[in-house]
């Protein structure tokens, strides 16, 4: 018998029609109730020249019932059992949650579907179990998670990008057809983030209905959508699993990532607001409830040149400046003088080191910051002890050559002895020394990723994961940070086991605008790694004023990435004035709600934060301006009645090339109602290009 199944969030409503499959006939605006009639208002015509009857789009379409799209569902019994076609067995449905069972009784299989929509942030969460039920090996190929949207939300933007060029965006009409993304590279990857957004056209911050997507995995995926040839359209994603990488013995089970969901009626502010809202109450585990320390990390300043000495001076610098976390990256242990060498010899040099490390983590935490230290424990150079001792240890196929990437092979972390020796390393360090942060990095991608011959990015990702754990798990206050050449490792279920991101290698503060912009559509500023760099950038040679780049790095969670002994007295006064700002600021950045405005002008940004009785708002002018005036600012989530006062904080660090005279509320500040400033806006000074301002409001 058809039954309907209705969840609720705090604005949306999920309902699910239930026949033989459960089916989704509704996820979006909140319904105060609903009627069986819902169940023949959704009766669909059945066309001449097609299939007899009409075939439902399930939670998980399958092939062997007649429906032609992607199947949510593949795999075989020895070339059999190849198109199951399930029968709903069971379900267990509460106000926020449901799940349902399905059987075939002919390939032996049961199929677990569980949904839920979290009552606060409205997140859809979604993930499925096969078992194997027969007494013989079932190959699956694919597993995924398939959810429908409706017929109007025909655009779609997409996540893409590169080393030092992560979170760019690109938009595409989807009338017909299908957009495929597919993560190969065995981590997250810079390149296919799996998250999209797809709305209705033209869908823009503030306005629009738009679905927004993410799956929470650190290994391959495959992400698609698609639209019909009969105008349904749903979202897919899953892992992608490689020939023969899943292979279900009888009784064993596998279970997809979660893939989480979020619809908003506003645009994109309204699925990242719901987003980080989710990530800050159900994601992140925090070490206690200080503020993020600021950070300074020594890559861009030293590299692999390491000197206890020159390092305590610029430890020196740093708690000069405000820093409070200092941080030894990559050059620290045994023969580690270049990227050539030395990765898996977890241990101190001590030709570089000759009286330990204490001395420096001393004298770090005597200027009163917390020390951290970068490994990258995955990884391993051939020209090494561990290789030497390990060969065997490598992440590979037999018989193969496989290509270094930046001179370095992966570890098998499901190797029993590896693991362990990983493990021994870590803890030893962590227990050894006072450190409360490491830098977790992982700089290549995975080829020939092979285990005892079989193919294992699906192992190797969750070995990582226990690894993480076991060490969490023995270690709680340590914070960990995920990085991979910046942004090749971020989502939501390694940042269940971390506590921030390097989003990017790259500093250059107008590159950081996109790439910041692009992440924050999924995180929060405060697990995003921002960091203010020379004023010539080490990845672009673009040089920025401290403006940009104080202003750029204010809006994450903050540091500095240089050398403070080699900085000039005006620089230092510079990053100590952003960093005195950003304390200022933090605990509105890292707790409220991230919004972004709309802008006629495409080279400009403007976004912001917004708490309970206070706003900042920062405004970047990109490239030149599209018209000679800029465009005044109109606001956005102000009580209409209320009034506010309103500061500039930092315009432009006071340097002007296009302009002669500044709107005068500049310098002396004011006072409008809520309406008055979101419906006739604020004037703004004339910014020059690759410059950038603040303004605070604050209701009065
Ligand atoms: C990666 C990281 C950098 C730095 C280097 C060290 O590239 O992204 O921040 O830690 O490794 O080798």
């Amino acid at each position: 018998m058809t039954k309907i199944v209705h969840l609720t969030g705090r604005t949306t409503s999920l309902v699910i029609k239930t026949a033989q499959m459960p089916e989704i006939i509704h996820w979006g605006r909140k319904l105060s109730s609903i009627t069986e009639d819902l169940i023949s208002a959704t009766q669909r015509p059945v066309s001449q020249a097609r299939l007899d009857t009409d075939i439902p789009l399930t939670l998980c379409p399958e092939s062997g019932r007649g429906l032609f799209s992607a199947p949510g569902i593949e795999g075989h019994r020895q070339g059999k059992h190849w198109a199951p076609v399930f029968i709903l067995s069971e379900e267990s449905v509460t106000p926020h949650t449901v799940s349902f069972s399905a059987v075939d009784s002919i390939a032996q299989l049961r199929l677990d579907m569980e949904l839920a929509i979290e009552a606060e942030s409205d997140i859809l969460q979604s993930r499925m179990t096969i078992t194997n039920t027969g007494d013989s090996d079932y190959i699956l190929n694919k597993l995924a998670n398939t959810l429908p949207l409706p017929t109007y939300a025909t655009e779609l933007m997409h996540f893409y990008g590169s080393w030092i060029r992560e979170f760019h965006t690109e938009r595409k009409d989807l009338i017909h057809g299908s957009f495929i993304q597919e993560n190969r590279r065995g981590r997250t990857s810079h390149e296919n983030f799996p998250g999209a957004m797809v709305g209705s056209k033209g869908f823009s911050e503030q306005s629009g209905d738009v679905w927004g997507f993410h799956l929470g995995w650190s290994g391959n995926h495959q992400l698609r959508v698609d639209a019909k040839s009969d105008g349904r359209r749903f979202i897919q994603a899953g892992e992608l699993l490689l020939p023969g990488e899943i292979i279900l013995e009888p009784g064993a089970s596998y279970t997809t990532p979660w893939l989480y969901g979020t619809y908003s009626s506003e645009g994109l502010n309204g699925i990242s607001s719901r987003f980080h809202q989710y990530v800050r109450s159900h994601i992140i585990s925090f070490p206690g409830a200080k503020p993020r320390p600021v950070h300074l990390n020594t890559w861009e300043g030293i590299y692999f040149d390491h000197n206890p000495a020159y390092i305590m001076k610029m430890a020196e610098g740093a708690a000069k400046i405000g820093v409070e976390r200092f941080i030894v990256d990559d050059g620290w242990f045994i023969g580690r003088n270049h990227e050539r060498a030395a990765l898996g010899d977890w241990y101190l040099d001590e030709v570089k080191y000759p009286d330990g490390l204490e001395p420096v983590i001393a004298r770090v935490n005597e200027l009163g910051m917390e020390f951290g230290l970068w490994v990258e424990p995955e990884m391993i150079n051939e020209d090494s002890i561990l290789y030497q001792q390990h060969p065997d240890w490598l992440l590979k196929l037999d018989g193969y050559e496989q290509p270094s990437g930046r001179w370095q092979y992966v570890l098998d972390l499901q190797n029993r002895n590896c693991f362990n020796y990983l493990y021994e390393r870590l803890d030893g360090l962590l227990s050894r020394y006072n450190i409360s942060y490491l830098k977790w990095d992982m700089n290549r991608e995975l080829v020939q990723p092979g285990h005892q011959g079989r193919p294992a990015v699906h192992g190797q990702t969750q070995a990582f994961y226990r690894l993480i754990d076991s060490l969490r798990a023995q270690h709680p206050m340590v914070e960990i940070e995920s990085c991979s050449s910046g942004g090749g490792r971020i989502d939501y279920e390694v940042l269940r086991r971390t506590h921030r991101f390097w989003a990017s290698d790259c500093n250059d503060a107008l590159e950081r605008q996109t790439i910041q912009r692009g992440m924050g559509y999924f995180f929060p500023p405060e697990v995003m790694g921002a960091h203010i760099g020379p004023e010539e950038s080490h990845s672009t040679k673009r040089r920025h004023h401290i403006n940009m780049r104080g202003l750029t790095a204010l809006f994450g969670h903050m540091g500095v990435e240089l050398d403070p002994v080699r900085e000039s007295k005006e620089q230092m006064q510079g990053m100590a004035d952003y960093i005195a700002l950003h304390k200022r600021f933090r605990h509105l950045i890292h707790s409220g709600t991230g919004f972004r405005l709309d802008c006629t002008d495409t080279n400009r940004h403007v976004y912001g934060v917004a708490g309970d009785n206070e706003q900042l708002l920062a405004i970047c002018q990109l490239a030149m301006g599209s018209h000679t005036l800029p465009e005044p600012v109109r606001f956005t989530g102000l009580e209409p009645c209320r009034k506010y006062r309103i500061n500039a904080v930092d315009v432009a660090n006071g340097s002007f090339q296009l302009m002669k005279q500044k709107p005068g509320w500049i310098d002396s500040g004011l006072v409008l109602s809520g309406e008055e400033l979101m419906h006739i806006g604020l004037s703004m000074p004339l910014l020059d290009p690759e410059s950038m301002m603040l303004v605070h409001l604050e209701s009065c």
